[in-house]
């Protein structure tokens, strides 16, 4: 996010906007916690993970009373344009604004790479690539004392980390929240059949929307006398340093967004498809459907044996 905040403050100065940073997301908004930003404020921070200007839940947003606090501080600071950073819930929370009168732009944050209306969101490549380093330390053990290593990653809802660092680390079964699975049939026949050609050593990568790890590992041991371990990745996937890709392409988003609000083109969405920065509605990208797709689920298969 520090790349995308650096970038839209930049593009707002050289333009000759005046800028301020909202602290802690809308919450933020609602209290009136903003503070004048220029050039300077965002030298350094482009390497940086986590955000300059905090995060935060603010539920009371949602609320018409919330709603109102946030346009008063807006009027009294004579704010013309917001540049938010989030996925849905944020973006419904620009729609809003943006429909009372406070234009607003929406860029994807997300490491879960979730957002209908984006082939990428930006923190889903530095997640992807600590996901694999780690895994890859993991590996080290597992395959030094023959284990099996269940690794749960994030991805309460959405299975795209999953999938995608699950090829990246050679996983030998992927389980995601979007595909039901039966523990026998997708790990331990896989498990098995790779055991008969000189197998020893198994990672399996699960989404923590399917959860369980530290049951399947035990089972998998039972079952295949594989001595099994269960790993969390947890918050270490959430922080870091941004990877050359995301600090791209957060700053290009970052760019865009100010360019529309400029233009006076409020309730969009910045997004990236087919490697292009484009820009969409909020109503029309909140109704937009991703999926997973079913191939890249069958390839990870026929490579894994
Ligand atoms: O929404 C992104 C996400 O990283 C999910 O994949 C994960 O489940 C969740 O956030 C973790 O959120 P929290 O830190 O609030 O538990």
């Amino acid at each position: 996010m520090n790349p995308a905040v650096r970038a839209v403050v930049r593009t707002a100065r050289d333009k000759g906007m005046e800028v301020y940073g909202v602290n802690h997301g809308y919450r933020g908004l609602m209290e009136g916690d903003l503070h004048s930003m220029d050039l300077r404020d965002v030298s350094d921070i482009i390497q940086r993970g986590g955000t300059k200007l905090f995060s935060a839940r603010a539920p009371e947003f949602k609320t018409e009373e919330g709603m109102q606090k946030a346009i008063d501080v807006c009027r009294k600071y004579g704010i013309e344009g917001i540049v938010v950073i989030g996925g849905d819930g944020s973006f419904r929370g620009a729609r809003d604004l943006s429909l009372r009168g406070v234009p607003c732009v929406a860029i994807p944050g997300t490491i879960d790479n979730d957002i209908a209306c984006c082939d990428y969101t930006i923190g889903y490549d530095t997640c992807m690539n600590t996901i694999v380093e780690m895994v890859d330390r993991i590996r080290d053990t597992t395959e030094s004392h023959d284990r099996c290593s269940v690794v749960e990653v994030m991805g309460r809802s959405a299975g795209y980390l999953a999938l995608y660092s699950g090829i990246a680390v050679g996983a030998t079964s992927i389980l995601i929240p979007e595909i039901p699975y039966d523990l026998d049939k997708d790990v331990i026949q896989v498990m098995e059949e790779t055991m008969k050609t000189g197998k020893q050593h198994f990672v399996i990568v699960v989404a923590e929307g399917v959860g369980g790890v530290e049951d399947m590992a035990r089972k998998i041991e039972e079952k295949t006398g594989v001595e099994s371990r269960a790993v969390i990745l947890g918050h270490v996937q959430r922080g870091g340093s941004p990877t050359a890709r995301d600090r791209i392409v957060a700053s290009l988003m970052g760019n865009r967004a100010v360019k529309l609000l400029m233009e006076g083109i409020g309730n969009r969405v910045v997004a990236m498809q087919k490697e292009q920065i484009v820009d969409f509605d909020i109503f029309e990208a909140l109704q937009m459907k991703k999926s997973i797709d079913m191939e890249i689920f069958k390839v990870s298969a026929e490579i894994s044996i």
